[in-house]
């Protein structure tokens, strides 16, 4: 499956991705990055990794998506992913879209959608954080649900520690979403994501642990 992804700044995910494209037996290549700002930091990861990038900056949320819908079109793009991309999508743009974007949000949707979701999730004082990997909708953050990875939080952690925890199973759940998509294993129905052939874990994971489930088993 080809490929686009839109960034707006480090490239993090984008990195993940490309890391995942690399494996011969990942069902999924990265046809065209775009960026909407010329100093992101992801483009020269695109760079490195000798994948097309585009610059689509200075412009209307309109002539943006008219411009990125035709660039995506051209390089035969089938799946987009947003990847820290932080500008709204044109409403026909998504639509035209529908079913085929992606994104990635570093919470547990439906909770803490928008901007800051770690800090968001420390003000709540939750004891799990994660992220979403979703089908994208119109409105921001919201759409089926594809994949979460659960973090707990741990006492005394501030928001780039939070931040750094989540970033390390985005890296991990984003491949493993696309994927999914990528194989035809997600599926919408009904509104909600089928996955085909895969399982949810059967623990649960509690926080506060009890001290006896801090040791570890013998052996
Ligand atoms: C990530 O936390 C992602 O969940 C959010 O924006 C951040 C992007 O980081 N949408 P990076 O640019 O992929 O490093």
């Amino acid at each position: 499956m080809r490929l686009g992804v839109l960034i707006s700044g480090r490239g993090s995910n984008l990195q993940a991705l490309i890391e995942a494209c690399a494996a011969p037996a990942y069902p999924a290549e990265i046809a065209l990055v775009i960026s909407n700002r010329a100093d992101a930091a992801g483009l020269a990861r695109a760079a490195a990794a000798g994948i097309p990038a585009s610059v689509l900056s200075d412009r209307s949320r309109s002539e943006f998506a008219a411009a990125a819908d035709a660039q995506l079109r051209g390089a035969g793009v089938e799946l987009l992913c947003l990847a820290g991309f932080m500008r709204l999508l044109d409403s026909g743009f998504v639509e035209a879209w529908r079913d085929r974007v992606v994104n990635i949000h570093p919470s547990l949707l439906p909770a803490f959608p928008g901007l800051h979701a770690q800090r968001q999730a420390l003000t709540a004082g939750v004891r799990f954080a994660g992220c979403t990997v979703h089908f994208v909708r119109p409105q921001v953050d919201t759409g089926p649900i594809i994949a979460q990875a659960v973090v707990p939080v741990h006492p005394g952690d501030d928001e780039e520690r939070l931040s750094r925890r989540i970033l390390a199973a985005e890296h991990r759940l984003y491949p493993l979403a696309v994927r999914l998509v990528a194989e035809g294993r997600a599926r919408i129905v009904a509104g909600k994501v089928e996955i085909d052939g895969w399982r949810a874990p059967s623990v649960a994971a509690l926080n506060p642990s009890p001290p006896d489930l801090l040791v570890s088993p013998p052996g």
